[in-house]
């Protein structure tokens, strides 16, 4: 992949995205959250690039993966005013149906054009298929870009969870209530390292637990690193009740994110 590429794909990108701004404020600010999400996790991709050490061709690859995963989700908001694909479609694969669609990977070799297909369709699923483990390539790509994103939505709920003086973005919070308790299924979970599942989320702290259980699946040391260099767990974890069985899963975490920088470290 080329240099040019890269700017002809940027280019249809901020021209395909112009036909959505909408004059309704809601659908505005969430279509602007998402072109300025798809820029930020262009920039973590490059981070997790630089870490790993890819040359020019590789991060080019790696910068459209990040480019276009989250392409569907304009299309998405516009038509169904939601982000929850279980209310409307999975953005991942409307995604990937629109990028064949206007056939502009074509001119790419085949390996490439599938591997931004695959690991755009693949950024959203709870886990990558095990099949993928035969194509170490499409593998590593897929992990990069499903690292680059949860950092940059972990960016925009810390942000939300700041602005004080902000309506809390309802998108964000999946449209669920503000309740004090919170998920039994979740915390234990947490408790076994896994990730939590969608179907156990029912109110703003179980969405926060949910999101602290990524560490999970967090795929590279320079992303555990970032994670520590901009606080965004704890800034999570401190908006969550001051209960003793919540204290208990932050020390959980807290020791699991531990033990992945000194493996950084040890390296
Ligand atoms: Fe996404």
């Amino acid at each position: 992949m080329q240099k040019e590429d890269l700017a002809f794909f940027q280019k249809w990108f901020s021209d395909y995205i112009t036909d959505f701004y909408s004059s309704d404020p809601f659908v505005r600010e969430n279509i602007e959250l998402k072109a300025e999400h798809t820029k930020k996790v262009c920039e973590n991709i490059l981070l997790l690039a630089k870490a790993e050490k890819l040359g020019e061709n590789e991060s080019l690859l790696a910068e459209t993966v990040a480019l276009f995963h989250d392409l569907g989700r304009f299309e998405q908001f516009l038509k169904y005013k939601t982000f929850k694909d279980s209310e409307s479609e999975n953005h991942a694969v409307l995604g990937v149906k629109i990028l064949k669609k206007a056939g502009i990977l074509s001119h790419l070799v085949p390996e490439e054009s599938d591997i931004i297909l695959k690991a755009v369709e693949y950024h959203n699923l709870m886990e990558i298929p095990e099949a993928t483990s035969n194509f170490p390539e499409l593998l590593f790509y897929s992990r990069l870009i499903r690292d680059a994103d949860k950092l940059d939505i972990l960016r925009i709920i810390c942000e939300d969870y700041e602005e004080e003086d902000k309506c809390p973005n309802p998108a964000l919070e999946l449209y669920l209530p503000d309740t004090p308790e919170y998920s039994k299924a979740v915390i234990e979970d947490i408790m076994n390292n896994r990730m939590a599942k969608i179907k156990d989320v029912k109110n703003r702290n179980d969405v926060k637990l949910l999101r602290l259980t990524w560490v999970f699946d967090i795929n590279f040391p320079e992303t555990f690193s970032l994670l520590k260099e901009t606080r965004y767990l704890e800034i999570i974890m401190s908006s969550l009740p001051k209960t003793e069985e919540i204290r208990k899963v932050i020390r959980h975490l807290e020791a699991y994110l531990e033990k992945q920088l000194l493996k950084k470290q040890s390296c």
